[in-house]
């Protein structure tokens, strides 16, 4: 096989399904900065007009913890992070500065892919709890009102981890690791791609012995 030989990496469903938490989540993110700040009132206007920001915003929220339910059915089990997701994680300089040969070999996503998918997956839950108490704030008795403070403070900050891990995947996916927004996009990779970023799940692929993972 010739080293830009197609490999699959994201089948169908699973570009369908993290298309679908990548629109309602933007949707979500930039109605909810909206609403969150003055200085960012303007965002609004981009998701057509305040009340369509305000109206959508929880519904667009609900639709990302439905999509972040179905990305954990098919993914849940790739992003439990192992012993050697600990040593890549010591390793992490090597990685940033381009030294992989001194990092453990990866599976089919490295320990910061991981760690990105289970912020996202807690946010999402911890982003519906809170966001239920605000969105009917006429269902809590009065004399629970502090509840809904800490809704709001809890909400906020996982927003803005959520918010904060999606910068730099989508720097990541777009600008550090060529190749990879074709495989999110058409669902392919070269040989050599996956060698040299994930090369356990490209071999284990392949039928080829895997070192621990
Ligand atoms: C415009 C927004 C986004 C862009 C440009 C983007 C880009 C990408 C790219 C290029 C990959 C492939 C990485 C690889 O296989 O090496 C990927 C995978 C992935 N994306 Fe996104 N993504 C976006 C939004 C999101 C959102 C909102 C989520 C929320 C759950 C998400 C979750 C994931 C996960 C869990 C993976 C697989 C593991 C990983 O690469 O982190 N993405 N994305």
């Amino acid at each position: 096989m010739s080293a830009d030989a197609a490999v699959e990496r994201y089948n169908f469903a699973e570009r369908m399904c993290h298309w679908s938490a990548a629109a309602t989540y933007l949707y979500c993110m930039f109605s909810g900065l909206a609403l969150y700040s003055p200085y960012l009132f303007w965002m609004a206007a981009v998701m057509g007009g305040a009340p369509q920001a305000r109206y959508w915003h929880p519904w667009s929220g609900l639709g990302f913890v439905i999509v972040a339910l179905w990305m954990h059915r098919m993914w849940s089990r790739a992003m439990k992070l192992t012993a050697t997701d600990r040593k890549w994680m010591k390793e992490i300089k090597a990685y940033a500065t381009n030294e992989d040969e001194k990092l453990p070999p990866v599976g089919r996503f490295n320990a910061g892919q991981k760690q990105f998918y289970w912020v996202m997956y807690y946010g999402a839950g911890l982003l519906l709890l809170t966001g239920i108490v605000m969105w009917f704030p006429e269902a809590i008795p009065f004399r629970w009102r502090l509840v809904r403070s800490i809704a709001v403070v809890i909400h906020e900050c996982a927003a803005l981890a959520t918010i904060g891990g999606l910068i730099v995947h989508v720097y990541m996916g777009l600008f550090v690791v060529p190749g990879s927004l074709h495989a999110i996009v058409r669902g392919t990779v070269s040989r050599n791609w996956a060698m040299t970023h994930h090369r356990n799940w490209y071999r284990r692929l392949a039928g080829e012995p895997v070192s621990e993972e």
